[in-house]
């Protein structure tokens, strides 16, 4: 039994060629996908060990001497598999723009501050019922060259591994009621309007603490593994 993952469906998944989001016009496949059978080394094992994760990786306005300008919020949710299942003590990374919209990268030159006290990147494991949290700072909007006036929403990028490689995930975190959502050729990529809305957090009164931060749930769901492999319905 080599395929323990069912292939994604394409449908809520953004388009490899999406012509409004310029650089998928020189990296999207030209031919059609050859689908190869998942291998060992694909569907076994975490591929990362535990160790060098600490409970302070998960604060990004603790990283520096000083508070990181903005507003500061906590990002919180479960990860968990198609079937509903949490998806336990696996590893969540973030990378975000500070709140003025630039990154700490040498490619990110806008004239918008850099924050001495905020690099941006973080990193939590799940608990047992697949909780992860963050605390962060909102990132502002920030533009890109794709086309006249272009301007990203406020978002940021996790990375999920889950149990293997098959299940890993690289997304984006929106905020609701973004209004340059409908301009966005990245959040419009995603053509299925349900899976759209899956991308955008939800604001939490629950976990919003007094006097400290704003909450925002987001849930993300990774790729299930088939412990009991369906057989096909017999015709009698
Ligand atoms: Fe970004």
């Amino acid at each position: 039994m080599s395929l323990i993952y069912p292939r994604d469906s394409l449908k809520a998944h953004p388009l490899n060629a999406s012509p409004a989001y310029g650089s998928t016009q020189k990296r999207a496949p030209s031919k059609p996908l050859i689908l190869l059978p998942h291998t060992l080394s694909e569907t076994t094992g975490p591929v990362f060990g535990h160790v060098g994760v600490a409970a302070g990786d998960s604060d990004l306005t603790r990283q520096h001497d000083g508070e990181p300008l903005g507003e500061r919020i906590i990002v919180s949710g479960r990860v968990l598999d198609e079937d509903g299942r949490p998806v336990p003590h696996t590893l969540v990374e973030i990378w975000q723009a500070n709140a003025g919209g630039r990154y700490v990268h040498v490619r990110d030159q806008h004239p918008a501050p850099l924050d001495p006290n905020f690099t941006g990147a973080g990193r939590a494991l799940t608990d047992a019922e697949g909780r992860y949290r963050f605390v962060t700072i909102k990132p502002g909007a920030y533009p890109w060259r794709n086309h006249h006036n272009a301007w990203r929403p406020a978002h940021i990028h996790f990375s999920l591994f889950g149990p293997s490689f098959l299940s890993r995930v690289i997304t984006q975190m929106y905020f609701p009621g973004d209004p340059l959502f409908k301009y966005d050729p990245i959040f419009q990529s995603v053509t299925d309007e349900n899976a759209r809305e899956r991308l955008v957090s939800r604001f939490d009164l629950g976990t919003t603490e007094p006097e400290w931060a704003l909450g925002y749930q987001f849930d993300i769901v990774l790729r299930g593994r088939n412990a009991t492999p369906l057989e096909e319905p017999h015709d009698h």
